[in-house]
């Protein structure tokens, strides 16, 4: 599948969602800032997962950087679990209270977005899902915590220094 493996490296973010109770997380690549004003993010998701689903139901998420660091933490959230299973709570991260959804964000943030859905765009496989950026706060990330880099497969990177995770 041409888009599935890379080959472009890409920034990875985390998809945080929130139903009857249950954080979800999915790292994602298949992001993009698409308007200044009102402040909009583009965020593309498999048409069959739970990240999907929970935005459809409660037309919130929140969409987040994370450090090069976690690179292992990161990919393992992208274990399939059920829909009634958390995979925050089984890789035991920490979340935090969003101010303007009712979705958390992860504690190892480094910057993030707090999403309300405006728009979907069926693509196929995927939803493409066009939003609002309703906080206006957003931390600008110091030098040592670079996010993480995405070059498909099983392998991340930092600038330049491509790191190898192991399969969870
Ligand atoms: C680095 C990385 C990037 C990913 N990017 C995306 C993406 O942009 N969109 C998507 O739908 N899935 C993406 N995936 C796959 C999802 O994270 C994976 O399907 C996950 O199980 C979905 O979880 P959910 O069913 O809890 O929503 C990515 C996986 C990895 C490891």
């Amino acid at each position: 599948v041409l888009l599935k493996k890379g080959p472009l490296p890409t920034l990875v973010a985390v998809v945080t969602t929130k139903y009857n109770g249950v954080v979800n997380a999915a790292p994602v690549t298949w992001f993009t800032p698409c308007s200044y004003e009102p402040p909009r993010l583009a965020l593309a998701t498999k048409v069959e997962s739970d990240t999907s689903a929970n935005i459809r139901d409660t037309g919130q998420f929140v969409l987040q950087t994370v450090p090069f660091t976690d690179a292992q933490v990161v990919h393992n959230l992208a274990r399939k679990l059920s829909r009634g299973e958390s995979e925050v709570e089984y890789e035991g991260l920490e979340v935090v209270k969003s101010e303007f959804v009712d979705v958390p964000r992860l504690k190892i943030a480094l910057q993030w977005f707090e999403c309300r859905l405006e728009q979907v765009i069926s693509c196929d496989t995927h939803y493409l899902w066009i939003a609002e950026v309703l906080n206006s706060e957003i931390p600008e990330i110091g030098s040592e915590e670079i996010p993480l880099l995405y070059f498909g497969g099983l392998k991340y990177a930092k600038p330049c220094e491509p790191i190898k995770v192991k399969p969870y």
